[in-house]
């Protein structure tokens, strides 16, 4: 049951009446809330010329209005603490350990009710059939059977197929805002198996924060916060068709690891709560500069200007730096930017408690 009241449209549903009968299903708007349905009919006011993060419903019977906002929410980016591939599995996966960090770069999503499902992104060629969002919604539609839709708007700021896990993140902000407009109330165990049917990154963002993950990346285990500050993300302008596998193809033994760093992150993270510079590390670093060899020029910008961990997110192409200062990573990201008109981030961590109200 939601925590506080508010709108949901209708479309089959049980609307409560005074008499605690359920009504012939009928369209239109209700307030859901702690104690259900309150018995009052309400309709929606056209927004025209209001901010378009609100709804406004019409108590009918008092004639009066109030102004609810969509459901809005906050897809983060991640980074990769530590990203260790240990070997290739027999359905064409391969086996990782990694510790992932949510950071303030994000997307924001609206969710409105309606009847069918729809997609609206400021980048309408991501608007696709295969936008990951839209796979969420129709996976959780279809799982639990409701007949109601969504009118999702997206408007994207994390770069895409970079690394960094924007469109995983939209969908784990998607499962997690439509199971709470359609009341769906699914609980994030149950939610995690649609979560990993969508993509291997999936999972981690119905968390967020720092977590391990395991497995081909679905298997989460939530961790006490990373007490890294800041870093510079530098996403560098390089189109990889078919990226992650094609990354992960270009791995070979030689890279493998054990996750025994992993481990002692995780155990570090646990116990003294710090992030030593030494325990960062990505199997595809080493993989992407030989692969890719306009990574480097992109990698010793960033070293030159006093970055000296630099890794990069997932399977890339972007690469991020902790910097222990504000005042400094913002000197790396405005130079990365204006000097050499490359996109870069300025970042902090986000712990878990910070993402989007779930
Ligand atoms: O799960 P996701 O759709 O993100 O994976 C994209 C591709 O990356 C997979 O089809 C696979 O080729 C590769 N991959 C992998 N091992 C993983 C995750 C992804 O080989 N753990």
């Amino acid at each position: 049951m939601p925590e506080t009241w508010f709108p949901r449209y209708t479309s089959q549903s049980r609307r409560y009446q005074p008499d605690g009968r359920w009504r012939k299903p009928v369209k239109g708007w209700e307030l859901t809330g702690p104690q259900g349905v309150p018995p009052d009919a309400v309709e929606r006011v056209p927004v025209a010329g209001r901010r378009p993060s609100h709804i406004e419903l019409r108590f009918l019977s008092l004639g009066e209005s109030i102004l609810f906002p969509m459901i809005t929410v906050r897809a983060h980016a991640k980074i990769n603490l530590t990203l260790e591939v240990l070997g290739r599995r027999d359905d064409g996966y391969h086996d990782i350990a990694s510790i992932l960090q949510t950071v303030s770069l994000h997307d924001t999503l609206t969710f409105e009710e309606s009847d069918a499902v729809t997609l609206d992104c400021d980048r309408p060629a991501l608007a696709t059939p295969d936008n990951l969002v839209l796979r969420a919604a129709h996976l959780l539609r279809d799982t639990t059977g409701v007949s109601s839709g969504a009118t999702i708007g997206l408007r994207k700021e994390i770069p895409v197929a970079a690394g960094l896990g924007g469109g995983s993140s939209d969908a784990a902000a998607t499962l997690l805002a439509l199971n709470r407009l359609w009341g769906t109330e699914l609980t994030r165990e149950e939610l995690l198996p649609l979560a990993a049917q969508i993509g291997s990154d999936v999972p981690f963002f119905l968390y967020g924060g720092t977590g391990r993950v395991f497995g081909r990346g679905e298997r989460v285990q939530p961790l006490p916060s990373a007490d890294l500050e800041w870093a510079v993300i530098l996403t560098p302008q390089i189109d990889l068709p078919k990226k992650t596998s094609a990354m992960f193809s270009e791995i070979g033994s030689m890279s493998y690891t054990n996750g025994g760093l992993t481990r002692k992150l995780a155990a570090r993270l646990s116990s003294k709560g710090d992030t030593p510079p030494q325990f960062l590390f990505n199997a595809f670093d080493d993989v992407a500069k030989e692969a890719v060899p306009e990574l480097s020029s992109y990698w010793n910008a960033f070293h030159d200007l006093g970055a000296r961990e630099i890794h990069l997110c997932g399977a890339g192409p972007s690469l991020y730096a902790p910097v222990s200062t504000k005042h400094h990573a913002t000197a790396i990201q405005l130079l990365l930017q204006h000097r050499h008109g490359w996109e870069a981030h300025l970042v902090s961590m986000v712990d878990r408690e910070s993402t989007s109200p779930r």
